[in-house]
């Protein structure tokens, strides 16, 4: 076979590049503080309803553009319905990607920052013998000073796109489904040996019981709305990632079986995360800690590393693991725009990628200086890091998912859908009538809730 670098190589391949971008800072550090805000096991009992019954399907939704369509998150669209204005649903997660890979990249500096500072020892050396109080203290204006800053944490935003470029130039094959294969698996052998750990610790019941015991009374349609929108983003839908990677898919592959067992595997990281936290916190008795998000990472588990013994090297694992969360995830979102240039302005690889990567030393270093020099900057008194994060993950990924399940459940040629996966009847698919029937009706609707929430 002509060696294609265009198409990912194996089927192990592409589901571990398909999980690297599912299994970001979505899974590790939004998981378990939703999972706090929202009650414990009531949030997640909820959650695992959302990727099984909505998430799947649009999942698939996008597996069968992508495939079928071979082209960019845009152009497949154009490609099923030339005359239509429906491109825009592809242009416009294009836009939502591009908007988060701004300011994502700048947090995986920080988790870069981080595992330096891990190695180098400097992030632990005034904790000896503090009370918990003080340790927390000290560790929050530890982030608080690094993030306001200007050189450091512009250096290491710098340092993440410039290994994503070099991801990216590589091509497909060579460059993301080869990272992904090694990346990958390191990321859950270092979170098994984590959850491992974590819940053989003394207390460790209390925090197990609190993540897997519901108390049902805690269902409310907030939870629900919570659970969706996390889902959605875990999974990176309506980003336009699965359009892209879907087509560097072989055509023998069941695209039903790759859908259940990316989105499987990337709850699987988030319950490990859960399984990591929870015990770990109730251990130690830092029950009160903020779990949201950046508190959580650089604030609340460095403190559970003092206490863990050994913290250097606990540290080190985990912001490694960290790191490779976040590159896998920069990588597959910036891909869409890369690809995206290739297919419409006719560009090689190369250039494409640097269309697409030299901005963001502007766009992304704005986001960087957003908590420190560039605070000023403000729109509707939310800094430039806020804005694009608000409007693309609340506002702009729901609208293109709600559109993306409409499309292919009511205007795409109607034959796509089951084609794809069926694989044009080679394969059985038993479960098709039940995926066409959520994207009609069922998707659209509880997407358009959760969106309306966000709104209102
Ligand atoms: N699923 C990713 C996550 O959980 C979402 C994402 C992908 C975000 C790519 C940014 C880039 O973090």
């Amino acid at each position: 076979m002509a060696h294609n670098n265009n198409k990912f190589g194996t089927r192990l391949g592409l589901i571990a590049a398909t999980v690297g971008s599912a299994v970001g800072l979505g899974n590790i550090w939004r998981f378990p503080a939703e999972t706090q805000a929202n009650g414990g096991a009531a949030f997640l009992l909820v959650y695992v309803a959302c990727v099984l019954v909505l998430g799947i399907p649009v999942m698939l939704a996008e597996f069968s553009l992508g495939r079928g369509g071979q082209s960019d998150a845009a152009g497949v669209f154009r490609r099923f319905s030339p005359r239509s204005k429906w491109w825009i649903t592809g242009g416009l997660a294009i836009v939502a990607s591009y908007m988060i890979i701004c300011f994502y990249m700048v947090v995986s500096g920080w988790t870069l920052e981080y595992l330096w500072q891990s190695l180098t020892g400097g992030l632990y050396e005034s904790t000896q013998a503090a009370s918990d109080a003080a340790l927390e203290k000290d560790f929050a204006a530890r982030m608080q000073e690094y993030i306001c800053g200007t050189e450091g944490p512009l250096l290491c935003t710098y340092i993440m796109i410039v290994i994503n470029i070099g991801v990216l130039l590589l091509g497909v094959r060579k460059g993301i489904e080869k990272v992904s294969n090694i990346l990958m698996p390191l990321l859950f052998v270092l979170l098994l040996i984590f959850a491992a750990v974590a819940c053989t610790l003394p207390g460790a019941g209390d925090g197990v019981r609190f993540f897997l015991s519901p108390d049902f009374s805690k269902i409310t349609p907030g939870v629900f709305v919570n659970a969706l929108g996390q889902a959605f983003f875990s999974l990176s839908l309506g980003m336009g990632i699965l359009i892209t990677y879907s087509a560097y898919y072989p055509h023998n592959v069941n695209l039903g079986k790759t859908a259940v067992t990316v989105s499987l595997l990337d709850l699987a990281v988030a319950m490990l995360m859960g399984f990591i936290i929870f015990p770990s916190i109730t251990s130690f008795g830092l029950t009160d800690a903020q779990l949201e998000g950046t508190t959580l990472v650089f604030v609340t588990l460095p403190e559970v590393f003092v206490h863990l013994g050994a913290t250097q090297f606990w540290s080190i694992l985990f912001f490694l693991s960290l790191l490779v969360a976040a590159l896998t995830s920069t990588i597959s979102i910036s891909e869409v725009s890369v690809r995206f240039i290739q297919d419409r302005f006719h560009k090689g690889r190369t250039a494409a990628t640097l269309i697409v990567m030299l901005p963001l030393f502007v766009l992304s270093g704005i986001c960087t200086l957003s908590f420190g020099a560039l605070k000023d900057w403000t729109v509707c008194s939310l800094s430039i890091f806020d804005l694009l994060d608000t409007v693309a993950t609340n506002y702009m990924l729901p609208v293109v998912s709600i559109l993306t399940c409409l499309y292919i459940g009511w205007f795409a040629p109607p034959t796509l859908l089951k084609d794809q996966l069926t694989n044009h009847g080679t394969v059985r698919a038993r479960l098709y009538p039940t995926v066409r029937f959520i994207l009609r009706y069922i998707a659209p609707a509880l997407i358009l809730i959760v969106l309306l929430s966000a709104i209102f």
